[in-house]
C-alpha cells in the first residue's frame, strides 16, 4: 500500500488563525500519518527576521509542511532555506489566496496569471533546499473559464521542477469577494482536478474544497493521488481520528475523545507553564464532541471557563466529567 504519493493521501489544509501550532499537537494525537500543513507564513516577514518566532513548531508535529506566500525569488529561496534548517518536511507555495492585501503584495491566487513567475519561484526554491516544494492553486482566477489555464500553469511550473499541485476545486474572484466568499461561490468543480490528473499522471495531484467526510475522501482517491480538508476539521477534528486505519492501513485502535483530551492535557500544561494562555489550546478542541450529546456544553464550558484569569487544565477536566459517561467509550463514529 505504500506509495509513492502516499504521504500526501490526506492533508488538512493551512487556515490562517487556525492551524497553529496548538492545533498541530492536537491534530497530531488525532492521526500519526496525516500530513499537516502550517498556515500561511509571508515570505517577508521570515526575509525580515521574524522566522524564529512564525516557524516554531513541536517536534511531535511531524509530518508537518510548512506554507510560504511570497513572489520575491530571493526571499522564497531564504524562506525554503529556513524551513529545511527547522525540520518541515515541505515547502508550499500558495498560489490560492484572493485577499486584497495578498494581492497588493502580488502573491496568492493573483500569481495564476503569472505562470512563468510560479516556475521561477518554485525553481529558487528548489535550489535552495532538498525538501520537496509543492504548489497550492486554485482551478483558475477571474477571466480564466476553461480548464485550459489550468494545464498550461500546471504544465509550466512543473517543468521547473515541482511534482504535487494541491488543487483547491474552485476559481477565485480577485475583484468582488471576500477571502470567506471565495470559499463559498464560484462552485466546486472536482471534474476539472480529475481531469489534471488524468492529463498528467505523472505529477501528484491533491484535491481540495468542500470535503467532508472519509467516506467523501476515499471516494476521491479513485481520481487522484490525495485529498485535503480544511474547515470541516477545524470544525469536527474527531473525524480524523479514523484516518489512520481508513486511509493509511494503520491496525492500531482508535482512540476515544476522552483518550484524545487526556493526551493532550500534559502539552496544555507545558504550555500554560511557558506563559500561553489556556483559550489558545481550548479554542482547537471546541468542536471535538460535535454531533454528539453533550457537545454544547462541553463548547459551552470550555469558551466561558477557559478566558477567566488564571485558568489552568481542571477547566479541561471539569468540562470531561460534565459529559454523560457513555461517551468515554465511544470510538470514532461507529
Ligand atoms: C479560516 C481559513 C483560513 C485559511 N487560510 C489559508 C491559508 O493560510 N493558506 C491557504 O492556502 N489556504 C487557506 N485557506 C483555504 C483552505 O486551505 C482551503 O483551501 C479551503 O478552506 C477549502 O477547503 P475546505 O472546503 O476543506 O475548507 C483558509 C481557509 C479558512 C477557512
Amino acid at each position: 500500500m505504500i506509495g509513492e504519493f502516499f504521504i500526501r493521501r490526506l492533508s488538512v489544509a493551512p487556515m490562517m488563525a487556525c492551524t497553529d501550532p496548538h492545533e498541530r499537537y492536537f491534530l497530531r494525537l488525532c492521526s500519526r500519518h496525516t500530513l499537516l500543513y502550517t498556515e500561511m507564513v509571508p515570505a517577508q516577514a521570515v526575509w525580515h527576521g521574524r522566522g524564529e518566532r512564525l516557524l516554531a513548531h513541536n517536534p511531535e508535529e511531524h509530518p508537518v509542511a510548512v506554507q510560504f506566500g511570497g513572489s520575491d525569488p530571493r526571499q522564497l529561496a531564504y524562506c525554503a532555506r529556513m524551513a529545511e534548517t527547522y525540520g518541515y518536511d515541505e515547502v508550499n507555495l500558495n498560489v490560492g489566496c484572493p485577499s486584497t492585501r495578498v494581492q497588493a503584495g502580488r502573491f496568492g491566487a493573483c500569481l495564476m496569471a503569472e505562470p512563468g513567475l510560479v516556475a521561477d519561484l518554485v525553481a529558487c526554491m528548489r535550489e535552495a533546499t532538498r525538501l520537496p516544494t509543492t504548489v497550492k492553486t486554485r482551478i483558475g482566477i477571474d477571466h480564466q473559464h476553461g480548464y485550459d489555464a489550468l494545464a498550461s500553469f500546471v504544465e509550466c511550473v512543473s517543468r521547473a521542477g515541482c511534482r504535487t499541485f494541491i488543487v483547491h476545486a474552485r476559481k477565485a474572484w480577485l475583484q468582488g469577494l471576500s477571502p470567506k466568499e471565495n470559499r463559498e461561490r464560484p462552485p466546486l468543480r472536482y471534474d476539472r482536478v480529475h481531469r489534471l490528473k488524468r492529463d498528467f499522471p505523472q505529477l501528484e495531484i491533491v484535491i481540495n474544497g468542500g470535503i467532508r467526510s472519509l467516506e467523501q475522501a476515499e471516494q476521491q482517491l479513485a481520481f487522484v493521488d490525495g485529498v485535503m480538508l480544511g474547515r470541516e476539521i477545524y470544525h469536527n477534528p474527531y473525524l480524523l481520528a479514523e484516518a489512520d486505519t481508513r486511509l493509511f492501513g494503520d491496525a492500531r485502535p482508535v482512540l476515544t475523545r476522552h483518550d484524545l483530551v487526556r493526551a493532550y492535557l500534559p502539552y496544555v500544561e507545558r504550555q500554560l507553564a511557558l506563559g500561553v494562555r489556556l483559550p489558545c489550546m481550548t479554542r482547537h478542541i471546541l468542536g471535538l464532541y460535535q454531533g454528539i450529546p453533550g457537545a454544547r456544553a462541553w463548547r459551552t464550558y470550555l469558551s466561558e471557563r477557559s478566558a477567566r484569569r488564571g485558568a489552568g487544565t481542571e477547566v479541561i477536566t471539569q468540562a470531561l466529567s460534565s459529559l454523560p459517561t457513555e461517551i468515554e467509550t465511544e470510538r470514532a463514529f461507529g
